[in-house]
């Protein structure tokens, strides 16, 4: 059945609902020999009939209401509420400046994906799941709603006209670079002539090292994304430092690539996924002050020195009436029965969770860390000129978003104990993460081009971040 939902979604874009009408009937064909096939398929029924029941209630408010409206799932409190969704006001409206998008809901909207992975030849074979075996859609039809408002929809060419003669620059881990492959997607969608958009240097899109940047001719606009996992640079210990210690991270300084990004228009920032004892002091990695390697420093201690870093850099170093600072917080794995290295999985993982979060600890000590840095900033007259991105909780919904055994493209499915629950299918989850982004973008452009509410606005905004 899963393999019928992708031929429709591939062939020509009829709706999910059309594929479940489908399988009724199938169903219906298939009941008189449940009872030989016994257990397998009433396995099979159980979880169908789930999709199919939660069809009937969307089919129900369909057939009253016109195409825009959109379905609410598993009857989340707040969401299921009709009057509580038609009080909600535009995130953009002024009365929107209170709401704080990132506390909401993942809804069933069948307007999503806002594009197709076969339409966007800047993803990587790593993000491809649906090319590359993935057959079961759901994951790509979840759209977030924030509890007290609307966000805008996502509109390429606005966002296009707004970056025009602009950089937009991503600077992070490979995570970083899923979500700026999105954004590749997301706005290429809305220009027509392929060759107005190409990386500057020819390079093509791959996994590691250094940086890319993709040119949209017609808007003179750059989307870029640099490679920097730690946002701090790592480089070899100063002389004299014991054998074990390989390289180190100087905490109290900015990635020495930050030269080439400080003046861009908008900067997103993301790290997280390398501040693990893993993949720093297991590998000889070790953490630097000034000329002293700090052999005992905890990785959150050393962590929690790198966001301080780089939120005084972007106190100080920073122009912020040119450019717009986002962070983005961790990203949840979702490795079950282990980690990537000894055989978590996350395979059979096609729903989001409702509800509570199996999001590992490390995501939440991260993002307390984050705010006991930022609330250092809250007690002085200055404020902190960087917004964020905290997706942390409306990630760890997602456990069904992650490539799992689908990252490795032509080659064929990834054997079992090999999966990558870290990075995220595309279309998907990032996708979000950028309607956010634009949001919180268009609201910013909005305040600063009415220049008699710009004060008052920036001080409301400010007041989100920290909160
Ligand atoms: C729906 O929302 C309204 C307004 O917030 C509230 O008064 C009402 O109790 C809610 N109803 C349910 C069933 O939650
Ligand atoms: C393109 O944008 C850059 C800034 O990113 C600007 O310096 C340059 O003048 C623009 N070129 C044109 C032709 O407008
Ligand atoms: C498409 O873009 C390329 C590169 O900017 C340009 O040379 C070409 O003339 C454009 N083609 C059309 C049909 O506009
Ligand atoms: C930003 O712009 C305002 C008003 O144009 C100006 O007073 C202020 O000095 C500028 N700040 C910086 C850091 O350039
Ligand atoms: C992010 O959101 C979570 C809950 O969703 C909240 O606990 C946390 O304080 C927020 N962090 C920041 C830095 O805003
Ligand atoms: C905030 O500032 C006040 C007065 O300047 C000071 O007494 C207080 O200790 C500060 N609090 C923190 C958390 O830094
Ligand atoms: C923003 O912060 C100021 C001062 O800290 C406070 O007076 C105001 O009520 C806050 N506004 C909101 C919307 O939280």
């Amino acid at each position: 059945m899963s393999k019928n939902i992708q031929v429709e979604e591939n062939g020509g874009g009829k709706s999910i609902s059309e594929a479940l009408k489908r399988f009724k009937r199938s169903r219906l064909v298939f009941e008189p020999s449940l009872g030989v096939l016994g257990f397998f398929l009433v396995g099979v029924c159980m979880v169908w009939s789930f999709f199919y029941f939660d069809y009937r209630s969307m089919a129900k408010s369909y057939g009253l209401s016109d195409k825009s409206e959109r379905f609410v799932w598993l009857k989340l409190d707040n969401n299921n509420n009709k009057s509580m969704s038609s009080k909600r006001v535009g995130f953009l409206e002024e009365s929107g400046n209170d709401c704080d998008v990132f506390d909401g809901d993942w809804v069933w909207d069948e307007s999503y994906p806002l594009y197709q992975s076969k339409d966007c030849r800047f993803l990587d074979e790593g993000f491809r799941c649906s090319d590359f075996g993935r057959s079961d859609l759901f994951y790509t039809h979840w759209r977030w709603q924030p509890r007290l408002c609307n966000l805008p929809r996502f509109d390429a060419k606005v966002m296009l006209e707004k970056l025009r003669d602009k950089r937009l620059v991503f600077v992070g881990d490979s995570i970083g670079r899923n979500q700026w492959e999105s954004l590749l997607c997301l706005l290429s969608s809305a220009v027509k002539n392929e060759s107005s958009v190409y990386e500057v240097n020819g390079s093509p899109i791959t996994k590691h090292r250094g940086f890319l940047v993709f040119k949209f001719v017609d808007y003179n606009c750059t989307v870029e994304y640099y490679r920097s996992p730690f946002l701090v640079p790592q480089s070899r210990p100063p002389p004299g430092s014991p054998g074990k210690v390989k390289t180190t991270l100087k905490l109290e300084h900015m990635d020495w690539t930050s030269s080439k990004w400080r003046d861009a228009d908008v900067l997103v920032l993301n790290t997280g996924h390398w501040w693990n004892y893993g993949k720093t002091v297991r590998t000889g990695c070790y953490f630097q002050e000034g000329e002293e390697v700090k052999l005992k420093m905890s990785v959150d201690d050393a962590y929690k020195r790198a966001m301080e870093t780089v939120v005084n850099w972007i106190q100080t170093e920073v122009d912020s009436n040119k450019t717009q600072v986002f962070f983005r917080t961790f990203a949840p794995v979702h490795f079950r029965g282990g980690d990537w290295k000894t055989g978590g999985t996350c395979h059979m993982e096609t729903l989001p969770e409702i509800g509570t979060s199996l999001a590992s600890s490390e995501s939440w000590e991260q993002l307390k860390i984050i705010r006991h840095v930022l609330s250092g900033y809250s007690n002085k007259s200055e404020t902190v000129k960087m917004k964020v991105l905290n997706i942390t909780a409306m990630a760890a919904q997602r456990k069904d978003g992650h490539p799992s055994i689908y990252y490795l493209g032509s080659v064929g499915p990834a054997p079992l104990h090999r999966q990558d629950c870290s990075h995220w299918c595309l279309p998907g989850v990032p996708d979000t993460w950028n309607e956010l982004l634009y949001a919180l973008f268009m609201k910013q452009e909005a305040s600063s081009s009415s220049s008699s509410g710009r004060v008052e606005e920036v001080k409301s905004t400010s007041n989100v971040t920290m909160s």
